[in-house]
């Protein structure tokens, strides 16, 4: 899908879930779809030359119906993040001197650590490291172990506790197809990264939103949920810390989720991306609390804490039967990750001065932003985690246009001002500001933050 290939500049790959009913790839009856004839033109004297109209391509009408059926690819609806891209796109044609300040893109903005890269570097010349990785290597896998020991006092067995993914993203593709029948429920907070309900969706099942409002302190309502859904729940997926709210989880909220999902019989997936992006407290692993590891899972990603987004690298941790079925799953999926990778990837886990100093470093950048947004009138504070920054959207301006919805904001903000920040609507109009801009420096740091504070200079928000 184009949307997925614009989102993920943004940090996210599909965006039903931010939008519900606004699925791009409805799934119509396919007896009310009459296709017209295109014509198509090539050019003249090639062997691929056909004259004059010819019908729209057979292929058309076999796409399956979770990705739309017929009329896949044919909405003409825009979504958020192509809507930020245009807008983009006419503040740098409006203001071509003037630079963007951008805080929509969430990727970390570096290369990975140099230990990593030279870890790398010695592992693709190593005979040892070619040939097809399958479910992993345990180099990788005791690593992942060792991190959990020494960081969370999580003691798990590497060869039957920890399995590595090509990413995180790949979890949470598979982990549905490991548990979920057509007519089954999987708990899905939101917002929240989509793809376990979008996979679940594919897989007949249903999701279940658990909106994550302010007013909870970002915490699901378990005991809402009503009785019918959870006779037909199966997983619950949490995220904390979490995105874009920046919440961290309390280990009292960890132990209800245990007793939760053995009251209900219902499987744990607790998204841990961000966890490296713990700031002014210790990390908290879901597994830490008793009874976590009979329940569940927690899914890992190299991609964040140790800038390697790139390298596709992630590991789920926990339960050995979960860990088991994924795994077999995963083998009629892919291949593996190149082990070189994997063994670049145990050198980063091995040396947590790596993952501590990019933490240092968006919790800097986030304590920069939280101070200049205040001084605007935003009731920003400091997250507890992740590189987001979360905040109620301002309703307008004085004596100026009125916002009715964050993306109005949003759109304002990238048209007039050339700052890009993402709109979240689903829980209240908010804002979302990465700190993953473009800065070697620290001083660099503080003139992108003097850009924007100067380019808002006497604005007046009203919230
Ligand atoms: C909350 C969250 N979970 C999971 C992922 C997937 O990360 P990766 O597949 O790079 O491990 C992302 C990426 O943006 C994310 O933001």
């Amino acid at each position: 899908m184009v949307e997925g290939n614009l989102a993920r500049n943004f940090g996210w790959t599909d965006l039903e879930a931010w939008y519900p009913g606004t699925n791009p790839c409805p799934g119509p009856a396919r007896a009310s779809l009459s296709l017209k004839p295109i014509t198509r033109h090539f050019e003249a004297g090639t062997s691929n030359a056909i004259e004059g109209p010819v019908s729209e391509s057979y292929i058309q009408k076999l796409f399956a119906e979770r990705i739309g059926g017929e009329t896949y690819g044919k909405s003409t609806a825009i979504y958020k993040f192509e809507k930020i891209k245009r807008a983009k796109r006419q503040a740098i044609a409006d203001f071509p001197d003037r630079s963007l300040v951008d805080f929509g893109i969430g990727e970390n903005d570096e290369m990975a650590p140099v230990p990593v890269r030279e870890a790398l570097k010695l592992a693709v010349d190593a005979p040892a490291n070619r040939g097809y990785a399958d479910n992993g290597i345990l180099p990788y896998q005791e690593a992942a172990a060792r991190y959990m020991d020494r960081n969370f006092g999580v003691k798990l067995d590497p060869a039957t506790q920890i399995l590595h993914t090509i990413g995180s993203k790949p979890a949470y593709a598979l982990l549905p197809a490991v548990f979920i029948n057509p007519g089954d429920v999987t708990l899905f907070t939101v917002p929240g990264y989509p793809v376990a309900g979008t996979w679940t969706k594919y897989l007949g099942g249903i999701v279940h939103n658990l909106p994550l409002l302010p007013e909870n302190d970002f915490f699901p309502d378990l005991d809402g949920i009503p009785p019918e859904v959870l006779a037909k729940a199966k997983i619950l997926v949490i995220n904390y810390p979490n995105s874009p709210s920046g919440k961290t989880a309390t280990r009292e909220f960890y132990e209800k989720v245990v007793v939760f999902a053995k009251k209900h019989g219902v499987v744990v997936i607790q998204d841990a991306a961000h966890l490296p992006f713990t700031h002014g407290a210790k990390p908290l692993s879901f597994l830490e609390v008793p009874g976590a590891i009979d329940v569940g899972v927690e899914v890992h990603s190299m991609s964040k804490g140790w800038h390697m987004i790139g390298w596709r690298l992630g590991f789920v941790a926990g339960n050995s039967l979960v860990v088991k079925a994924l795994g077999d799953v995963k083998d009629n999926s892919d291949s593996g990750q190149f082990k070189a990778i994997q063994m670049a990837a145990a050198a980063a886990l091995d040396d947590d001065s790596l993952w501590r100093n990019a933490q240092q470093k968006y919790q800097r950048r986030q304590e920069m932003l939280v101070e200049r947004l205040r001084a605007l009138g935003f009731d920003a504070t400091m997250p507890q985690g992740t590189y987001f920054l979360y905040a109620k959207a301002p309703k307008g301006i004085v004596n100026g246009p009125v916002f009715e919805h964050a993306e109005a904001a949003s759109q304002w903000f990238i048209r007039e001002k050339s700052i890009v920040t993402v709109p979240f609507d689903d829980i209240g109009p908010h804002l979302r500001f990465s700190v993953t801009y473009e800065a070697a420096t620290v001083a660099d740091e503080k003139a992108y933050m003097d850009v924007f504070s100067e380019r808002l200079a006497g604005v007046q928000f009203q919230f």
